[in-house]
């Protein structure tokens, strides 16, 4: 079988913001806060989730619209939790991805507003599945959320020393917060194939992605420039990350340890050009 053809990040990222665009026209929300949601899903992130889903479900022939619809709900989702994220009573950042943070444009009340819109609006978006599809897709992503909103509630306690974290509890609010998305989006095409055994090793190669991807945001907190990473720097001083335990090398090499065994998992499968691209990505999330 010859290796499926892969869209480079940026590529894809022009591609799936036009397609974003009429997904919200047909989303006919006419809602008084769809002026802000917009203001933080198009304020220019990354696109990795979406991108992972995309491939992963090129890969398994999975309908080309279907997976945009399903990165784009995950998109929503990542927004939303970044909305929240940066509110005053969590992480207070006033800029995010270069611009302000939604609170600061349009007022907490409408940021936590849109914020809880950004959790329902997946939903209503895979209801439109068919029957299995949407249950199995609702099923996978309430999930998803409960673990990342799990895993944001450990952040706050261990940072307010509610709770006094070992390394392997750190390692566990990462999993909660970062990697539950970062699962769904390379599990979900085999999970709507019913591939319970796929399922589970794509699985575990986002678990161990989102792990490492939370350990270089961390890093770039301390190291990055803001305009490379686009939001508040220095703003972790107070949280329990890898970095108050490990040293810089040591957090560094732990994160491309868990990288390499992602790309080791997804080389059981026939991914090479989708493996080639993501080692080119690991330089851009490093440094963005
Ligand atoms: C930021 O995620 C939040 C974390 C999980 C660390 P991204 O770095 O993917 O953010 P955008 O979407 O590209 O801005
Ligand atoms: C990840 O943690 C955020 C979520 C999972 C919502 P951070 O608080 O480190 O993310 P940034 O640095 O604000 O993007
Ligand atoms: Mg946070
Ligand atoms: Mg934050
Ligand atoms: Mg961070």
């Amino acid at each position: 079988m010859k290796p499926m053809k892969v869209m480079t990040i940026s590529d894809f990222k022009y591609f799936f913001d036009k397609k974003s665009n009429s997904f919200f026209d047909s989303l006919k929300m006419s809602h008084i806060l769809e002026a802000s949601l917009k203001y933080s899903f198009f304020s220019g992130g990354k696109r990795l989730r979406p991108w992972i889903i995309y491939n992963i479900g090129r890969y398994y022939n999975i309908d080309e619209e279907k997976l945009l619809k399903i990165g784009f709900a995950t998109e929503i989702v990542h927004t939303a939790s970044l909305i929240h994220d940066d509110l005053p009573a969590i992480d207070n950042s006033d800029y995010r991805r270069g611009s302000e943070s939604n609170h600061k444009k349009f007022g907490e009340w409408r940021a936590i507003l849109t914020g809880d819109l950004g959790f329902i609006l997946p939903f209503k978006i895979f209801a439109e599945f068919d029957n299995d599809e949407s249950k199995y897709l609702s099923e996978f992503f309430s999930e998803t959320i409960l673990s990342l909103i799990d895993g944001e509630t450990l952040d706050v306690s261990f940072e307010k020393n509610i709770i006094n974290p070992t390394q392997s509890d750190i390692e566990n609010m990462y999993i909660k917060k970062t990697s539950a998305l970062f699962e769904f989006s390379f599990a979900c095409s085999p999970l709507l194939l019913n591939k319970k055994e796929e399922f589970e090793y794509l699985k575990k190669a986002g678990k161990n992605f989102g792990v490492a991807f939370q350990i270089y945001d961390d890093l770039k907190d301390v190291y990055g420039k803001f305009e490379d990473v686009g939001k508040d720097l220095n703003n972790d001083e107070n949280k329990f990350t890898f970095l108050k335990i490990l040293s810089i090398d040591e957090a560094k090499t732990y994160a491309n340890n868990l990288f390499n065994e992602t790309i080791s998992i997804l080389s059981n499968l026939n991914l090479t050009n989708f493996i080639e691209e993501l080692q080119k990505i690991k330089s851009l999330i490093e440094r963005k």
